[in-house]
């Protein structure tokens, strides 16, 4: 679990307010859920044999002796919210959520034990347009973020019968290669047979490639779908890979799956990922809804940004050097009139005095455009010493209105 430090805090500020900018633009509305919930949520959303439910879940009793987990992911809670307030009774929705999730992993580049998602759901909409939509919409942030580089996987799982028919085939391949089975995969081979194919045990990788795949098992719905899905792509000429092995770690799929994968975080390449829950509500106790939804990893898309942009820091515009202590009162009114002035300005004021010399230093370490000094002359003269620090040009006296109006200027960029 890490800390955000303030260096590293304004890319985390320009990676949501991209991300607000653009979920705002598809009509996704935010919804703000609780950090914990019921683990029984968990359990029954996410599946018992998924690694998050069976190892990774942080639980924990409550004075009252209740079983309470922090949340691993933002799906499960996001229907139970939609279920409790009855937002389907208004109509589809569209939701999307930020905020910490903890996961009981082996930290290791671009994986953490607590991380940050942002989410987005589609609720009533039964597709395949609106999962379209969400894969334009994630490729849209990916271009106002600058990221180029990112593939998409998309696959299809198919309705459950479909998926029933598939699991028996795939027993049965796998129940043929026993010897060749690791530990966990034996473990999965009847309770949850499709994860298999999830593995990253290198020594597990033939076989895998050598298994029985689902589009030959796929019902036409979903068929249909997927041919109506990849349409839509085409059309809107983002590139993606068909992945006939693509399961998703999380047991509440169905139909569409994808993931936005890199090759620059090693082992952790999943940015984005998500798809099709149509049964998750009518599980959760509701009335059949189809559901579809992605959730991206914020610390990884930070760790690409920095990689393709460098990363910029919001550093003050000025910096306010107050050499005459006796004016205090004075010198904080006007920092006030500035900040009121220029709309956006970042002034900072140097508070608990220090020689000129100290100021000066303060104010280029502040990373500040310009130093602005209020010694005993300025006061006297009514104007204020005006000093760019990074670039040419000499301290110059300026009335009020003169400096104004360089700062609005340099803060409209
Ligand atoms: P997920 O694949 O478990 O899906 O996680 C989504 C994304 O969260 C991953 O692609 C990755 O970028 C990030 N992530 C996951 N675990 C970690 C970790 N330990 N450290 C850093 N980043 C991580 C879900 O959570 C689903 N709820 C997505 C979804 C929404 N499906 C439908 N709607």
């Amino acid at each position: 679990m890490h800390d955000v430090l303030p260096e590293q805090v304004s890319s985390w500020r320009r990676l949501e307010a991209t991300c607000r900018r653009v979920l705002d633009a598809y009509g996704y509305r935010e919804i703000r859920l609780p950090v914990v919930e019921h683990s029984e949520l968990f359990e029954r959303s996410i599946g018992d044999t998924s690694d998050i439910v069976a190892k990774e879940m942080y639980t924990f009793a409550d004075r009252n002796d209740e079983r309470l987990t922090l949340r691993p992911e933002g799906t499960a809670g996001c229907v139970r919210a939609v279920l409790e307030h009855g937002l389907l009774n208004e109509g589809p929705q569209r939701l999307w959520y930020l905020g910490p999730m903890f996961r009981y992993e082996k930290p290791q580049k671009g994986r953490f034990r607590q991380f940050h998602q942002i989410g987005a759901e589609a609720f009533g909409f039964p597709g395949p347009d609106v999962d379209a939509e969400l894969i334009l919409m994630s490729a849209r942030l990916w271009r106002e973020l600058g990221l180029d580089g990112l593939t998409l996987e998309i696959n299809n799982l198919g309705q459950a019968e479909a998926r029933q028919r598939y699991r028996a085939v795939l027993v049965e391949y796998f129940s043929g290669h026993m010897g060749q089975l690791d530990a966990d995969s034996r473990e999965r081979l009847h309770r949850n047979p499709l994860r298999i194919l999830d593995s990253k045990n290198p020594a597990m990788q033939s076989l895998i490639q050598g298994a029985p795949t689902l589009d030959q098992h796929l019902d036409a719905a979903s068929a249909r779908d997927f041919d109506q899905l990849r349409e839509i792509l085409d059309a809107n000429s983002v590139r993606y890979r068909v992945n006939p092995r693509l399961v998703r770690g999380l047991d509440y799929y169905n139909g569409t799956v994808f993931e936005w994968l890199t090759d620059q975080l090693g082992a952790q390449s999943a940015v984005c990922a998500g798809g099709r829950y149509d049964e998750l509500i009518i599980a959760s106790g509701g009335k059949p809804a189809p559901a579809v939804g992605f959730a991206m990893g914020l610390e990884r898309l930070i760790e690409l940004a920095a990689r393709s942009a460098g990363s910029a820091v919001d550093s003050p515009h000025a910096y306010l050097i107050a050499a005459a202590p006796q004016a205090q009162a004075r010198i904080m009114q006007l920092a006030e009139q500035l900040r009121d002035r220029v709309p956006g300005l970042r002034l900072v004021l140097n508070c608990g005095g220090g020689s000129f010399k100290s100021q000066f230093k303060k104010a280029d370490r502040s990373g500040a455009a310009f130093a602005l000094v209020l010694g005993e002359t300025e006061l006297q003269n009514g104007s204020i010493g005006f000093k760019p620090l990074r670039g040419p040009g000499e301290q110059q006296d300026l009335p009020l209105d003169q400096v104004v109006a360089e700062l609005a200027r340099h803060v409209a960029g």
